[in-house]
């Protein structure tokens, strides 16, 4: 499998109904992640939805990283799954950065996906100088399970969604030295 991606809107815009219809597929077939859209969905709705994200990728402001896949059934090159960066703008906490969407194809689980679209993701962050992770995840969700073998560390519950805190040794690593 080669190396996750960094969406390029020159290369692949033609890839944005795909990575729309794995998004219906992670909210409508078991175990059915809450992720921003509920259906029935609206004719164009979530393509516009990402086409804003692509806008804020160009504006400096999130990295989207897809990890492509040979699909076994069909032979054709499937995007089989993705995650985002989110780089808000903040003078105080530039160093903030936001796990968002990362979203596996049914048809690709357990084969280390999620993985390496996360290490992919820890490497630009860390170029970006966003060096303290955050993310939710919804109580039992396979999320819920994979992100602290990952390296996060679970900060807060309530009834309905856990944070988690990447480790942050990238922080530490990147402070300034003191005299
Ligand atoms: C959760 C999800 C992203 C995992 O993707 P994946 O590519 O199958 O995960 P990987 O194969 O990279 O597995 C990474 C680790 O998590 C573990 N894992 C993956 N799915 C798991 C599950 N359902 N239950 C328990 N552990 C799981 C793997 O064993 C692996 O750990 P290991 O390397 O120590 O063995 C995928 O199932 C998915 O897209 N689910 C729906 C959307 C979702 O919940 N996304 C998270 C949004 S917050």
């Amino acid at each position: 499998m080669e190396s996750p991606i960094i969406y390029s809107s020159s290369e692949h815009v033609s890839l944005i109904p795909e990575i729309v219809a794995l998004h219906q597929a992670c909210i409508t077939q078991p175990p059915c992640v809450i992720a921003t859209f509920l259906p029935p969905f609206k004719a164009g709705g979530m393509e516009a939805w990402w086409e804003q994200r692509v806008y804020e990728q160009e504006q400096g402001y999130r990295k989207i990283i897809l990890q492509m896949a040979v699909n076994e059934k069909t032979g054709k090159m499937d995007v089989a799954g993705y995650c985002m960066l989110g780089m808000p703008v903040s003078q105080t906490g530039p160093f903030r950065g936001i796990v968002e969407k990362l979203l596996v194809s049914p048809e690709h689980r357990r084969k280390g996906i999620a993985r390496r679209l996360m290490e992919r993701l820890e490497v630009v962050a860390k170029e970006e100088g966003r060096t303290l992770l955050t993310l939710d995840t919804v109580t039992g969700s396979p999320a819920e399970l994979i992100y602290p073998k990952l390296g996060y560390i679970q900060v807060w519950i309530n009834s309905s969604a856990h944070v988690f805190l990447f480790s942050a040794t990238y922080k530490t690593a990147s402070l300034p030295r003191t005299a």
